[in-house]
């Protein structure tokens, strides 16, 4: 078989690096990506490896355009990374979030299965789904109990795929990861949106609003992660894995580190939508909460155990937190991105 991948969301922080890790495998990569009036594929530019991939523009909304691509490539893996995947915004437009996350993926798996069944197919499935968690760590066999339109999107698109391949013997694989940050991490997202403030901050001394900070996530490196989408495709039968690092920290926590690497003096002082965090040099606050960053429903707790993929796919999480932001800092210092 020949090593034909397509990636959707190929402009995307996964998508960048997966393309990259695979372009080094020497892959033929197609792209699907849908068309903007700005540059979303910036991040192929950073990487240097936008002329070595085929882009073809589509939205994964338009089902017989995604099913012409695949009659026509038969590649032989597809990486579903596309997905409105912010979850805060999954509240405001749950109707389109479940048509792109969980629809358009049951798009994907019929199509496969009518013009290219031994296409080896990757979905992007996450720990949003354990929402409301039903045991500490979260593995492969605990229950989901999702918080969100787009963690319950999710799930259905998590169970097509199991479908699919019990039903038809596809292999087709999900891989339930946990969050992972890069340089390349949108900035809707806290990690990205907290380096790029604080940075901002130091510059401008202007404060960054946020919103809960007590919440925890098992934060990991998204170069380590998209080697286990990879990892998954090469085994010889389907499988869900988790992928995470097994720690976890709070967004305080967050703040705190990545303020402590930049030399800014953290205090915190007051309570609940009061609470702020002072700069003790300049006695200044540079944190303050805005209620509007809550959520309806929140998931307070992501650990992940990630046994199974060490044990099955030889994967590591290799990058500790605090390296993850010592790179996005040193990288935004570039201000590329
Ligand atoms: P991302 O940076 O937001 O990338 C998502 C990509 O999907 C973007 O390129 C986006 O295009 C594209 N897209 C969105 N809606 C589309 C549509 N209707 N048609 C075609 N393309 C569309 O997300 P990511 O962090 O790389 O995550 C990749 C996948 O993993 C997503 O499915 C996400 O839900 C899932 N996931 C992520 C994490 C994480 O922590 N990063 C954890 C678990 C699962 P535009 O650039 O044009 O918006
Ligand atoms: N975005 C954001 N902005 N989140 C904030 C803020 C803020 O100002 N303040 C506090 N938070 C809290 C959120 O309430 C949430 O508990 C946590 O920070 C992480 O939020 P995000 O970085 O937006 O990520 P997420 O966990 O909701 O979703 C990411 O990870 C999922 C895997 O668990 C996304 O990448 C999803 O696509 C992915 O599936």
């Amino acid at each position: 078989m020949n090593n034909k991948a397509i990636i959707t969301g190929i402009g995307g922080q996964d998508g960048a690096y997966l393309a990259n890790h695979l372009l080094e495998k020497g892959y033929e990569i197609i792209g699907i990506a849908r068309r903007s009036s700005v540059n979303n594929l910036l991040r192929l530019d950073v990487l240097g490896i936008r002329d070595k991939i085929e882009i073809t523009y589509a939205d994964l909304e338009e089902s017989l355009t995604i099913q012409k691509i695949i009659k026509q490539h038969k590649p032989s893996e597809f990486y579903n990374l596309a997905a409105q995947s912010f979850v805060e915004d999954s509240f405001r437009n749950p109707v389109y979030t479940s048509s792109v996350n969980a629809m358009a993926v049951l798009n994907i798996l019929e199509s496969l299965l009518e013009y290219s069944p031994d296409t080896r197919f990757y979905q992007a499935s996450t720990s949003e789904m354990y929402g409301k968690i039903k045991e500490n760590p979260q593995s492969e066999e605990t229950p989901f109990h999702p918080r969100s339109p787009y963690g319950v999107a999710k799930l259905y698109a998590h169970f097509a795929t199991l479908n699919y391949r019990e039903s038809y013997n596809m292999h087709a694989s999900s891989g339930i990861l946990f969050n992972h940050e890069s340089p390349l991490r949108g900035e809707n997202f806290v990690t990205k949106k907290i380096i790029k403030g604080l940075i901002n901050y130091q510059k401008q001394g202007q404060a960054i609003e946020l919103g809960n900070l007590d919440a925890k996530r098992d934060w990991g490196f998204a170069g380590d992660y998209v080697i286990a989408m990879h990892l998954m495709l090469q085994q010889k039968t389907p499988d869900d894995y988790v992928i995470a690092t097994g720690v976890t920290h709070s967004i305080r926590y967050f703040a705190e580190t990545a303020s402590s690497i930049l030399g800014i003096n953290l205090e915190w002082s007051g309570e609940n939508m009061e609470e702020v965090a002072i700069d003790r040099a300049t006695s200044k606050p540079f944190i303050t909460i805005n209620p509007k960053y809550f959520r309806p429903a929140e998931v307070d707790i992501l650990r992940g155990n990630p046994q199974k993929a060490i044990d099955k796919l030889g994967w590591n999480p290799e990058t500790s937190l605090e390296q993850l932001i010592e790179m996005m800092i040193e990288f935004q210092r570039k201000d590329l991105f």
